[in-house]
């Protein structure tokens, strides 16, 4: 239909992290999460008050990319998406850069799930996928413009999907995803026997 144009769109970015190869520096990753919940006994316990049933180092552990080689190895990669995500987006930096300022740890066992939620302060947000068996929950994104539709019928079930009130994304090991940081988002409770495993990250504009 010509009379009705499109505006104001939500660009979400996907990638492979690296175009070949990169399943040892997943493993790398792996294993320094498993270490890093091993020794982060603050971390384990801020989970269990909010985190239930699975681990992050959200509350103890933030700045992984800081303090971790192959994190901050991580960040450097990633950093090239975010500049690609940027130009997408036509931000004019103004001299400024994005600068990558928390990085923590997630793992999700079977029923973990994370609610909807937006990272405040931070403009562009994602997640690099470390671990992702067979079935595991994917990221679920809403709509935006939800809570301004007021009075509005409902979207036929069968429409657009860029018209749809969610889109989720699948997770998969090796896998980064952008956003930005005031998209609201969830991970669904993980329907997954084993665990779900992943590192999230905010960048800021300074
Ligand atoms: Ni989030």
């Amino acid at each position: 239909m010509t009379a009705v144009k499109a505006w104001f769109p939500t660009l979400i970015y996907s990638d492979r992290l690296q175009a070949k190869g990169g399943q040892a520096f997943v493993r790398e990753l792996f294993d320094d999460c498993v270490r890093i919940r091993e020794h982060d006994a603050p971390g384990r316990n801020w989970s269990a008050s909010n985190y239930p049933l699975g681990y992050t180092s959200y509350g103890s552990l933030d700045q992984l990319h800081r303090f971790s080689s192959s994190f901050d190895q991580l960040r450097a990669r990633i950093d090239t998406h975010v500049e690609r995500y940027a130009r997408a987006l036509n931000w004019d930096l103004r001299g400024g850069r994005l600068l990558m300022t928390d990085c923590w740890v997630n793992m999700m066992p079977r029923g973990c799930a994370h609610s909807f939620h937006l990272h405040p302060q931070a403009v562009i947000s994602g997640t690099f996928y470390v671990r992702t068996p067979r079935g595991c929950s994917g990221l679920k994104f809403e709509d935006p413009r939800l809570s301004s539709l007021m009075a509005a019928p409902p979207r036929r079930a069968r429409g657009a999907e860029a018209q749809r009130a969610h889109i989720t994304y699948a997770a998969r090991a090796g896998d980064v995803i952008l956003f930005e940081s005031w998209l609201r988002h969830e991970v669904p409770a993980n329907p997954s026997d084993e665990e779900r495993v992943s590192i999230s990250f905010n960048y800021h504009w300074c």
